[in-house]
């Protein structure tokens, strides 16, 4: 890749500004009160694109937010790279933990980004690393160094579960056709040691409903005599798990792919330590299952996580009752071979066989999807590695992480091509949390590292 190094140093101010406007807009897609500012960011991505190179860009409709499609194609005979983005962002409460307003970005140095880093909702997942790919194809196509076809499919409906993407790519299987598609959403181990994710966990997210009485009751006069639909189901949560933080729903575990302990010796290769990760939290000692270390607990074990829980009285001051109902959203993080319907299934049956007598339980089942591995024996892993060896001067590590990207199973299942996942993030970059942000350094690396990918990928697939 001639002169990437001289593009990134002339450019960067301007890489930096367009990505601060992008991430101004906030593309909430969960809060239909951000409606206009999400379909105002589709625009904005078109835009880029149509800047970047791209042949053609359109907005593709779907019955929620639409898909930006571009594309560059100038010879059938040449792979093809098929980039996948979400511009939707999680929505950014609570503002109060927020050092700077979500959407207003600025830079701010760190000390894990001492070149700084940029503070915005979105900055890191996924729009900095989306934009990462637009930057890449500009510098590629300006420098007329784009070895191969590209497609870019960026959505707006991933922190919602990308429901109406999984339509949009069932019925359009020629478009999408691909040899590889290349994903940055996830993240890496550090800025000194590089690697690439191989696994992503699956999901399944429910949300349940105990009501006991048909109204909010005086604790004085009714406490004790009738169930309490929140005791009643935090005690039912707690019997999710047993002594060792196993999971008791039964047949939870039967899918679930055991690694052996070579594979498991190779993993604790990667370097991780403990105290930094406690420090970090700042927490006296780590939890989970028992016979796992963390890395394992977060990337090749299921889990099962209360993630809100509501009911009664939550205002100033003290109000004594018992409320009618209680509630409670669950999700569950799956490995490789556990169906996420038949888990939701699971979950459904044995939660309400512990119902006790005197309340009623409802669960709603959310959006769930697959967990994926991709294995390392392929081209488009060994260019991702060449790419990193090229900008990094290291080899990178592959790992599972323990986050889920729903379409990627459905991706291989109906475009037969496998996802390679250079995510340049770091752990510490707050993603879903008050404060998300996303180094420079990262941001101006994953730029210089994809094209090498793009250079790497055509030269193994000759
Ligand atoms: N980019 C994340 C997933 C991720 C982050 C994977 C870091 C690996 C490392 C994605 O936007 C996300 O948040 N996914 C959701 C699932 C989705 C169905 C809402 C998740 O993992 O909670
Ligand atoms: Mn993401
Ligand atoms: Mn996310």
């Amino acid at each position: 890749m001639k002169n990437i190094q001289a593009y990134i140093q002339e450019h960067k101010e301007r890489f930096l500004n367009e990505l601060t406007e992008l991430l101004k807009i906030p593309s909430i897609s969960a809060d239909s009160a951000y409606k206009n500012d999400v379909l105002k960011t589709a625009e904005a991505v078109k835009t880029s694109l149509e800047k970047a190179g791209c042949d053609m860009v359109e907005i593709c409709p779907t019955k929620g937010y639409p898909i930006v499609y571009g594309e560059k194609i100038f010879d059938d005979s040449l792979p093809t790279v098929l980039v996948y983005g979400h511009y939707d962002v999680q929505p950014a409460d609570p503002l109060e933990l927020w050092t700077s307003p979500p959407f207003e970005p600025v830079i701010k140095k760190t000390e894990t980004h001492p070149h700084g880093a940029i503070y915005a909702r979105g900055a890191c997942d996924d729009k900095g690393q989306m934009y990462m790919h637009v930057k890449a194809l500009e510098f590629m196509t300006k420098t007329n160094q784009l070895p191969c076809n590209v497609k870019f499919m960026v959505e707006g409906e991933e922190e919602v579960g990308s429901v109406n993407l999984s339509t949009f790519v069932k019925e359009n299987r020629e478009k999408l056709k691909n040899d590889v598609i290349l994903i940055s959403d996830t993240g890496m181990i550090a800025n000194d040691i590089p690697s690439i994710t191989t696994g992503l966990r699956g999901l399944s997210y429910v949300e349940v409903e105990v009501t006991g009485p048909n109204r909010d009751l005086h604790s004085g006069l009714y406490g004790g005599a009738v169930a309490n639909p929140i005791n009643v189901l935090t005690k039912m949560i707690a019997s999710l798990h047993d002594e060792n933080n196993h999971i008791t729903i039964p047949g939870f575990y039967d899918k679930v792919e055991n690694l052996s302990e070579a594979e498991r010796a190779e993993m604790a290769k990667a370097p991780f330590n403990l105290d930094n990760y406690k420090k970090a939290l700042d927490i006296d000692a780590v939890y989970g299952e028992n016979g796992y270390t963390t890395n394992e607990r977060n990337s090749i074990r299921p889990t099962l996580d209360v993630n809100g829980i509501w009911g009664g009285y939550t205002g100033e001051g003290a109000k004594t009752v018992i409320a009618s109902k209680a509630f409670a959203k669950i999700s569950m993080r799956l490995v490789p071979h556990q169906e996420w319907e038949e888990i939701t299934e699971l979950f459904t049956k044995h939660f309400e066989s512990i119902t006790p007598k005197g309340v009623k339980v409802k669960v709603k089942p959310h959006h769930g999807g697959q967990g994926y591995v991709t294995p390392i024996d392929n081209i488009g892993y060994q260019a991702a590695s060449k790419a990193y060896e090229e900008t990094f001067g290291k080899t990178p590590i592959p790992q599972r992480s323990g986050g889920s990207i729903p379409i990627v199973a459905l991706f291989e299942q109906e475009l037969k091509s496998k996802t390679i996942l250079m995510g340049f993030g770091l752990d510490s970059d707050a993603i879903h949390s008050p404060n998300e942000h996303f180094g420079v350094f990262n941001y101006l690396k994953g730029i210089e590292t994809i094209p090498y990918f793009y250079k790497y990928f055509v030269e193994l697939s000759k």
